[in-house]
């Protein structure tokens, strides 16, 4: 089902385009197929990816890395989601990378999401990731928690120790009885927090839901 959505979102990549990447197994497939693509069909594109995960498969399928330095607003932005509810609100962030992939997606023209049917849910429900400076954890667990928030540490493996996210700082997931996306963009905004993984739906252009036997675009 993933490799149905990926497919899809192939239809999107026209030549000469800058196109951001998401991170993800969704996202690894359709780097892998894109690389193919662009091989076969002689395209000149250029990526710009939101993790060392992505970077690495990006380059070992022949894409050719840029930045938003050198392209401050990609054509497109293509990545995955652990969750996406009927209105196209998002969590993201599984992966760890969704600070970066936070950044991709608005400056991008545009945001398509990839996703097999299993992440599309009636209500976000599940801990919303948070990547957190790790000078300003003690504070900010304490703050989550007189908002009523309980905040878990993501722990390594295979390691000792907190996870580490592509730009050094801690993940942490927040369990949250009811998600109010409003409610958490305001909560959220606490000194200290780097980013988190609610992506609302202003955010998002279209979701592609990979399926058995095909896939679906749902627009706003
Ligand atoms: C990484 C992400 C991923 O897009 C999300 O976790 C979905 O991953 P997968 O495609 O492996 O299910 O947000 O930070």
């Amino acid at each position: 089902m993933k490799e149905k959505a990926a497919e899809k979102a192939l239809e999107f990549v026209e030549n000469g385009i800058v196109l951001g990447l998401g991170s993800g197994s969704t996202v690894r497939i359709f780097i892998e197929k894109l690389g193919e693509f662009v091989k076969k069909e002689g395209l000149r594109i250029e990526v710009i990816p939101t993790s060392y995960d992505t970077e690495i498969i990006a380059v070992k399928n022949g894409l050719r890395v840029t930045s938003l330095l050198e392209h401050p607003e990609p054509d497109l932005c293509v990545d995955g989601a652990d969750q996406v509810d009927p209105n196209l609100n998002l969590i993201k962030g599984g992966g760890g990378a969704l600070t970066r992939e936070k950044i991709v997606a608005e400056a991008s023209k545009k945001f398509y999401v990839i996703v097999d049917e299993s992440k599309i849910v009636e209500s976000l429900n599940m801990p919303i990731p948070v990547e957190i400076l790790p000078f300003a954890y003690g504070f900010v667990e304490k703050r989550l928690k007189e908002l009523g928030y309980n905040c878990k540490l993501r722990m390594s493996v295979k390691k000792l120790g907190p996870v580490i996210s592509d730009n050094g700082n801690y993940i942490a997931d927040v369990e949250v009885e009811k998600i109010d996306v409003g409610r958490i963009e305001r909560d959220f905004r606490i000194p200290g927090i780097i980013e988190h993984g609610v992506f609302p739906s202003e955010m998002v252009d279209l979701v592609i839901v990979g399926r058995k036997d095909g896939a679906e675009i749902i627009r706003k």
